[in-house]
């Protein structure tokens, strides 16, 4: 694991940013995983800066999200669908038929989870996939104690995580109880994992991922097992 210290949540954005410049520049064709949240935010709009400045192109991009809520509609104004529009795909030149993001509508939500890894796979597997933490270690949505092997499934959101994703909703008690997301499995088989960090609140967790000790009870901590994964993080002394 790589780690990268940086000062400030923009210093963060832009190395982030770099990573993703060089490996569009590298492969055109890239399969990126992408993230939502207050994280990545930063990346996204620098990375519309250096596509309207010609220094990359999403033209030939594939990209696959790694959650997205149970039950609210894509057009909804909380969901990661439009989240994703709004800070980056409609800014940008990406053809919209290479946009995925797991449907929360599916009627069979089971069928949907399967077939969500069967796309990223027919793609060719993710090149690159962007990560967010969780004050408790989540990633996607994988809940500690989630099985390492977890395919893309159905979660449980817990009590934590909908008061942390409130902020998104116009009344907490309309954030969804359940969402479909990337397992842990499905995010280690990504060629390489960028994972940003930053800010006190993410102290405990980043420190927790530093002590190296992996346990289903600290999802992130599989990553330790993965051979390319570079972690961008601050604020946190
Ligand atoms: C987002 C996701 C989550 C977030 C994590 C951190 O698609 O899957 O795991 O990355 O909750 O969220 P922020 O960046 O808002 O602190």
């Amino acid at each position: 694991m790589k780690w990268i210290e940086v000062n400030s949540y923009d210093e963060m954005s832009k190395v982030a940013a770099n990573i993703f410049t060089k490996q569009l520049q590298e492969k055109p064709t890239s399969i990126l995983g992408l993230a939502t949240g207050g994280s990545p935010v930063g990346m996204y709009e620098e990375l519309v800066k250096r596509q309207q400045a010609g220094q990359v192109s999403f033209k030939d991009v594939i990209t696959f999200n790694l959650d997205e809520y149970v039950g609210l509609d894509r057009k909804s104004p909380a969901s990661y669908w439009t989240f994703m529009h709004e800070q980056l795909f409609n800014h940008v030149d990406i053809k919209e038929e290479n946009i995925h993001l797991p449907n929360g509508k599916a009627e069979d939500l089971a069928e949907e989870c399967v077939a969500y890894d069967a796309r990223i796979k027919e793609a060719g597997g993710i090149d690159l996939q962007l990560l967010g933490i969780g004050v408790n270690g989540h990633i996607g949505f994988n809940e500690p104690g989630t099985p390492f092997e977890s395919l893309t499934n159905i979660v449980e959101l817990t009590e934590s995580t909908r008061t942390e994703n409130a902020i998104y909703f116009d009344d907490p008690k309309n954030v969804p109880t359940h969402a479909i997301t990337m397992g842990i499995q499905s995010i280690m088989n990504a060629k390489e994992i960028v994972l940003i960090a930053f800010g006190e609140k993410k102290l405990e967790a980043i420190e927790r991922l530093k002590s190296g000790i992996i346990n289903e009870d600290f999802p992130a901590s599989q990553l330790l097992n993965h051979q390319n994964v570079t972690v961008i993080y601050g604020g946190t002394k």
